[in-house]
């Protein structure tokens, strides 16, 4: 595959945190056979090992844990700062929706990387220990493009494709990830950040295909929904989280890799992610493996982050989904509604998950980040357990819509809502700000600082918001 790779740079992975010692993989693509160099840091050296190949690329992984306060590591004689000192104050980068639909490869990269550039210079201010991706990491749509057998995704597919042809839509379908993948791990400013600062990510549709698993069952049980998803969750591991399918058991809760959901603790705080897609149908949102990611959760006094990649707290889109349903014309919106926790399908669901934020309250503080809308907002749930909050940051790239459509969620807004009868939901705005969601491009910072957390939303327009205590 001629792909170009420019200088070798590592993507920096968290793979744990025990005993005053951060564990970390690095990932490294090359052309060719060759290794590239060691990675060396305060206490050892480290050769790569292959763990993919795909037409002449190459990924090679390092794997190695620096003690608090180690520097950060050294690779082809450049100098990775990390932070490593996890147990005090700590400052954790959250984003979401890095693209667009259509046409993401070609925009104008420092218009389409500006708040990478942002969240650079913040991490220069002050550096980040941990680097969150919400999910829509890439916008795979076009990938169908260009192969007979997807052309026309997800509709008119073919019922009984010949293998061969299936093999072909495989090497074309992964040829069109890597080159996103690529594109977007090498943009300047996020290529530094993926250097030096260890990144977990959860996916979410577009990392697959827009509305993966609220599409009719033909599409996504057929033979090409099947391949689709086999490479883009093999896309996902190697990428986004820097595994391949072998390493599943060692890395993630569920050995099964039914759900890739990851729970992770660092001193104070418990990071929970379920994997809302790989088991989502029209008609549920995960399995028992995700399910017991959730349930499974002890985070024992610890304040716990859970990353919902499709906002768990929000209005009552319930109502506009009934409405859709009676109009044929609006199959696609109402799609688009099944996609979220709170269509009338899901709700029993939702009402579980919602209680089981209520439980991890009780032990603790909770706040919920999420991505997915194009849009900055925040909820409270007022549970008697405590508050819960959540804190909606979308996107890093992808452009906001019209201001009126966020008029008209907040309009929706103003309704409330309360699946759980003694915990409503509020939607409220950022702080300084009258409208409950704002249509600019931003990025979510929180921060650990004497014990005490904050969140700061940081908007493309109207600057970073005052600080919020969670
Ligand atoms: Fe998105």
């Amino acid at each position: 595959m001629t792909t170009d790779l420019g200088p070798a740079r590592p993507i920096l992975y968290f793979r744990g945190h025990a005993k005053n010692r951060l564990r970390l993989h690095v990932l490294l693509i090359s052309h060719g056979p060759t290794p590239p160099g060691d990675i060396v840091v305060a206490d050892g050296t480290h050769a790569p090992a292959l763990i993919y190949e795909f037409e002449g690329l190459s990924f090679w992984r390092y794997e190695f844990d620096l003690p608090a306060g180690a520097p950060g590591y050294r690779f082809e004689g450049d100098d990775y700062a990390v932070v490593t000192e996890l147990a005090g104050d700590l400052r954790l980068a959250f984003v979401s929706c890095n693209g667009k639909e259509h046409g993401d490869l070609d925009r104008e990269p420092a218009e389409r990387n500006a708040m990478w550039a942002r969240l650079c210079e913040e991490h220069e201010t002050a550096p980040f220990a941990l680097l969150l991706q919400g999910g829509d990491q890439i916008y795979a749509d076009e990938v169908t493009d260009g192969h007979p057998l997807t052309d026309k995704w997800p509709d008119d597919l073919e019922a009984v494709p010949r293998p061969d042809d299936l093999a072909d839509l495989k090497r074309h379908l992964e040829r069109g990830f890597i080159a996103r993948y690529v594109k977007v791990v090498r943009a300047p400013d996020a290529a530094r950040l993926y250097a030096e600062v260890p990144t977990l990510s959860i996916w979410d549709d577009h990392d697959i295909c827009d509305g993966w698993g609220s599409l009719p069952e033909e599409v996504a049980d057929g033979p090409v929904g099947a391949v689709l998803f086999e490479v883009a969750r093999r896309m996902f591991l190697l990428f986004q989280l820097g595994l391949v399918e072998s390493d599943i058991a060692a890395h993630l809760p569920d050995p099964t890799g039914a759900n890739l959901g990851w729970r992770h603790r660092l001193p104070g705080v418990t990071l929970v992610a379920p994997d809302l897609r790989s088991q989502r149908r029209r008609d549920r949102i995960m399995g028992a493996e995700g399910w017991r990611l959730v349930t499974g959760t002890d985070p024992q006094g610890d304040h716990t982050i859970v990353v919902s990649s499709v906002p768990l707290l929000g209005p009552r889109l319930s109502l506009i989904e009934r409405l859709l349903v009676m109009i044929p014309q609006m199959q696609k919106y109402e799609d688009d509604l099944r996609d979220q926790w709170q269509s009338h399908v899901h709700r029993d669901e939702w009402r579980r998950m919602l209680g089981e934020m209520k439980r991890l309250r009780a032990s603790g503080a909770v706040t919920v980040v999420s991505g997915e809308i194009h849009l900055a907002t925040r909820a409270e749930m007022r549970a008697s357990e405590g508050t819960i909050h959540q804190l909606v940051a979308s996107g890093i790239t992808h452009p906001p819509p019209g201001g009126a459509y966020a008029s008209a969620l907040g309009l929706l807004a103003s309704f409330g809502e309360a699946p759980l009868p003694d915990s409503p939901i509020v939607l409220l705005p950022l702080p300084g700000h009258r409208r409950r969601y704002v249509a600019e491009r931003n990025f979510l910072t929180l921060s650990r600082r004497d014990g005490r957390w904050q969140s700061q939303w940081h908007l493309e327009q109207s600057g970073p918001t005052a600080p919020m205590d969670l």
